[in-house]
Parts: structure tokens; C-alpha cells; sequence
């Protein structure tokens, strides 16, 4: 069987959505769980766009062994030598190079003439080569390109070394048919593109980015570009865990085999939503949460009598458990220990999963039932770095009445003081969020306030995302809590620590010119 290669860009392209920036510790505990699921290439960042970005990129080709290391470039001499010096501890490393090739990029964006462009990709690939023989080019904005033009582009690339041709939907303008024959024909008329891998990388602007992909597989492309819960620019990218269930499911028609360790699925989404702040819709396909429940009596029935009837996948296969209630109360620190480690959570300390385990019983006393997700959720980033912020939550209260003026009182501490403020709102999320910057002051504009249902039923924690912006940032913050009104207090504590911190948040292209 044919092997497809899975490239991974969640912490390079997913990291363009907005408030999706991470910090260099975030990217370095994403990777570290991609290499677990075993994508063949993590695009780590862009090296040349901040130090930042050059010190997340260089510690992930440091530590992560199992999967090559990429970072994107620009097609010139300096931002290709800055993404080989980041690249250097990597044991298996790509430099990824592109240039816009549509007339529309080069005329109103580069101010090139296609000959330019050509000699500046040709030239690109070249010095890229000097650095590893591992070489990636993108035509940015393939699918809008002139096709006779692709061609020569692609064969110069080629014929200088390029291993990897990617021919973006960069727009997500493409529809499958048209861009898989646009594929194959390039692949056909390219007189040495045997000599490279054809790979695709899609956007999600018309909801077509995992069709785009899976018909440029049928038509003999070998390298997918994808993110993790279909994270990235605008609309996003390929969601990776969609094409590779796609391909898994459907052997039959695509004929191709990937690396990936599904079961690690749900466990690499539920980290990149929580790191992220980006939530992941209940109706997702393979992650979501009622991607596997069904909920008519016919469908119910049928799966009973046979589960194939109205299942395609097993749960299981994907990271779901199959027994979603796991601990209580009663549950002691072993099974704790031990159903931590059989979801693949990583913990690096002892402390930590001491910690883990004071905040499972403080809930567990607040919560019947503790489900995987709620586990899940104990090791999110808000909680584990909880200790260490310089806004914490201590406590809240709340009052409302049909009729009245709902207001709530918040106690918080602010670096080494404590700050108790109350307000009135509109709701007591209003409240509390009034009352916490009746103290901090932030200035910030909320610009999204979102909350979901870990789990089911209404004894669930609910999960709030707030997203705040000041001067030009954007950060989301994420809290659960059984308690809504204190997971969205805790939200916004968190999406103001990272308003305030002084680690960089990275965010490489949103200052880069072309
Ligand atoms: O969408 C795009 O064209 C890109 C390229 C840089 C690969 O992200
Ligand atoms: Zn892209």
C-alpha cells in the first residue's frame, strides 16, 4: 500500500487564527503531542518572522526525534539561512520555501513580473539545498495560477532539488474535481515530477478543504498539509484528523496508508482546543462530541442489534473510551494515576499529578460523575499554570432573580494582593466580567464569549472561551467549571493572564510583509 505523508502546520498555519497565538512552552507541549500521534512533519513556525518564533521552532527540533522538523521561509537568502540555523538540532529537518505564483499575487502583491518570480523561487530552492536535502516549495495561491506557468515554475524547483511540490488552495477557492484535474494534469505535463513529492495544502473557505485534499490523493499527490480540529487562517485548514479518518475508513477507494496513531486523535484535539482557545463544535466530525453518539430510538436500536448499522468508525479507534464514566468521589490517586495514563495525558512531574489530583477531588466533590473530558480538562494549560498567574481566581458569588438587577462579587488576587470587587450586569457573567475589570482596568474589547457542555447532562462543567483584544492582540482564555458563572470568572482571568504576560505570544505572519 502507498504511504501518504501527514504534514502537520497546527503550530505554524493553525497559529494564524485569530487569538490562536501560543506561547514558545504551548508550541513545544503541541509538538511533543503530535510526535505522539506520529505525523511525519511538524511545521514548527516561521523562523524568520520574530525571535520568538525562532527560539519555539529551534526547541522543538530539539526535542522531538520521531517526526522531521520544518519551518516555513520566504523565497530569500535570509529568512531560508534563519529557518536552516533553528533547524539545526533537528534530527530529521525540512526548510519550506514559497512564492506566490497567481497573476493576480505577483501584479498587486509581490509588483513582480512571472520572470522574476521564477528566477527568485528557482534561486530560493537552491540555497535552500545547502542546508538539507530535505526541500519543500509552495506555489502560494496554486489553484489560482496559470497552469503553463506552474509548470515551468515546478520543473525549475524540481531540477534544483526541491523534494516537495505543494500547489496551495491558498484562498480555498478550489472545487475537487477541477483542483484534483489541475493535479494530475501538472503531474503529467512536469517532465521531472517524478523526482518529487506532490502535496497538497487546502483552506476552508467554501468547506471544501478535506474534499480538495482527498481528491488531489485520487490524483496522485503524496503529502497532505493539515491542522489539527482544522485550525488556521479565516475559515482554517484540512482538518487532519477528518482526511486521515477518510483515508483509514475508506482503504477501498483511496488505496493509501498513513503513519498516524488515531487513537491519539482526541487527545491531540482536546489539547490544541484547550492551549488554543478554540473550541471544538459537538457536531465536528470524528472530534466533536456527538460525532459518535446517536440519539433517535432507530438509530439507537440498530446500533444495539449491530454496530455497523449506523457506525463507520469505532470510537475507540479514535481515542473515545468506551466507558465514559470513570471516577467518583471514592477514586483513590492509583486510578486516578492510572486512567490519566491510559488517555495519554502527559504529566512531567509527580507535583503535577499531585495537583492534578487535589483539583479531581475538589471537583469530584462537586460533581457526581467524572468523565474522561472532565480529566481532560484538569490538565488544561489555565489549570496546570493556575498557581503561577498573576491573576487568579479565589472566589465568587453571584445573585440573580427573575426581574432584579443580577450583580456579583468576585475576590481575586492580583500578583501578591488580594482585590474583592462587585458589580451589576446585564447577567451575572456580565457581573462578574464588571467586577473583575472594575480592578484590573484592562481596556480590553471582548470580542467573543462562548460556552459548551464537556459532557452531557446538565450536571456537565461547562467550558467558557472568552477573547479579549488590546492594542491590536488577541487572546482567548478557556475555564470549566460545574458552575458556569465560575468558569466564565475563570475564562477571563485566564485570557487577561495572557493579556498581561511576559512571555512572548507568537503569531509569525500577522506582521510579515511578502
Ligand atoms: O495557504 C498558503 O498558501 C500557505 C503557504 C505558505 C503554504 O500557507
Ligand atoms: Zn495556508
Amino acid at each position: 500500500m502507498d504511504r501518504l505523508i501527514i504534514f502537520d502546520t497546527t503550530l505554524r498555519d493553525g497559529e494564524q487564527s485569530p487569538g490562536a497565538s501560543m506561547t514558545r512552552e504551548e508550541k513545544l507541549r503541541i509538538a511533543k503531542q503530535l510526535e505522539r500521534l506520529r505525523v511525519d512533519v511538524i511545521e514548527a513556525g516561521f523562523a524568520a518572522a520574530s525571535n520568538g518564533d525562532f527560539e519555539a521552532v529551534r526547541a522543538i527540533a530539539t526535542v522531538v526525534k520521531d517526526s522531521t522538523i520544518c519551518s516555513l521561509s520566504r523565497a530569500n537568502d535570509k529568512d531560508i539561512a534563519r529557518a536552516a540555523e533553528a533547524l539545526a538540532p533537528a534530527r530529521s529537518r525540512r526548510i519550506h520555501t514559497f512564492i506566490a505564483t497567481s497573476a493576480l499575487h505577483m501584479e498587486k502583491k509581490l509588483r513582480m513580473a512571472p520572470e522574476q518570480v521564477l528566477e527568485q523561487a528557482r534561486l530560493a530552492v537552491r540555497f535552500a539545498r545547502q542546508f538539507t536535502d530535505d526541500v519543500e516549495f509552495s506555489t502560494e495561491d496554486g489553484s489560482r495560477s496559470d497552469p503553463d506557468f506552474l509548470c515551468r515554475v515546478l520543473e525549475a524547483v524540481i531540477a534544483e532539488g526541491a523534494t516537495t511540490v505543494n500547489i496551495p488552495d491558498t484562498v480555498g477557492y478550489a472545487v475537487p474535481a477541477q483542483y484534483g484535474q489541475l493535479l494530475l494534469s501538472l503531474r503529467e505535463r512536469v517532465a521531472n515530477s517524478h523526482r518529487a513529492v506532490w502535496s497538497v495544502h487546502c483552506h476552508n473557505d467554501l468547506g471544501m478543504a478535506v474534499a480538495n485534499s482527498l481528491s488531489g490523493v485520487l490524483n496522485g499527490v503524496r503529502q497532505i498539509e493539515c491542522t489539527i480540529n482544522g485550525l488556521g487562517e479565516r475559515a482554517g485548514n484540512t482538518a487532519l484528523e477528518e482526511v486521515v479518518m477518510a483515508l483509514r475508513t475508506r482503504r477501498d477507494v483511496f488505496g493509501v496508508d498513513t503513519r498516524i496513531d488515531t487513537t491519539q486523535i482526541v487527545a491531540t484535539s482536546r489539547l490544541v482546543s484547550t492551549i488554543t482557545g478554540f473550541p471544538v463544535q459537538p457536531n465536528k466530525a470524528v472530534v466533536g462530541a456527538n460525532a459518535f453518539a446517536h440519539a433517535s430510538g432507530i438509530h439507537q436500536d440498530g446500533v444495539l442489534k449491530a454496530r455497523q448499522t449506523y457506525e463507520i468508525m469505532r470510537a475507540e479507534d479514535v481515542g473515545w473510551s468506551a466507558n465514559r464514566i470513570v471516577l467518583g468521589k471514592l477514586s483513590g490517586r492509583n486510578a486516578f494515576k492510572q486512567r490519566v495514563q491510559e488517555l495519554g495525558i502527559p504529566v512531567e512531574s509527580e507535583t503535577e499529578l499531585q495537583s492534578a489530583f487535589s483539583r479531581f477531588k475538589d471537583l469530584a466533590d462537586r460533581k457526581a460523575e467524572i468523565f474522561d473530558e472532565d480529566i481532560q480538562a484538569l490538565f488544561s494549560d489555565e489549570e496546570i499554570g493556575h498557581h503561577n498567574e498573576h491573576f487568579r481566581l479565589l472566589s465568587m458569588s453571584q445573585r440573580s432573580q427573575t426581574g432584579g438587577q443580577p450583580s456579583a462579587e468576585v475576590l481575586f488576587q492580583v500578583g501578591a494582593t488580594q482585590e474583592r470587587a462587585t458589580a451589576e450586569g446585564n447577567g451575572p457573567v456580565d457581573a462578574v466580567f464588571k467586577a473583575i475589570e472594575s480592578r484590573v482596568a484592562s481596556g480590553s474589547e471582548l470580542l467573543l464569549y462562548s460556552v459548551n457542555a464537556i459532557t452531557t447532562g446538565t450536571e456537565s462543567q461547562g467550558e467558557v472561551t472568552v477573547r479579549l483584544s488590546r492594542g491590536g492582540r488577541i487572546v482567548n482564555g478557556v475555564g470549566a467549571d460545574p458552575d458556569i458563572v465560575a468558569a466564565s470568572a475563570k475564562a477571563y482571568i485566564s485570557a487577561l493572564n495572557k493579556l498581561y504576560t511576559t512571555s512572548e505570544r507568537l503569531n509569525p505572519q500577522t506582521s510579515m510583509a511578502p
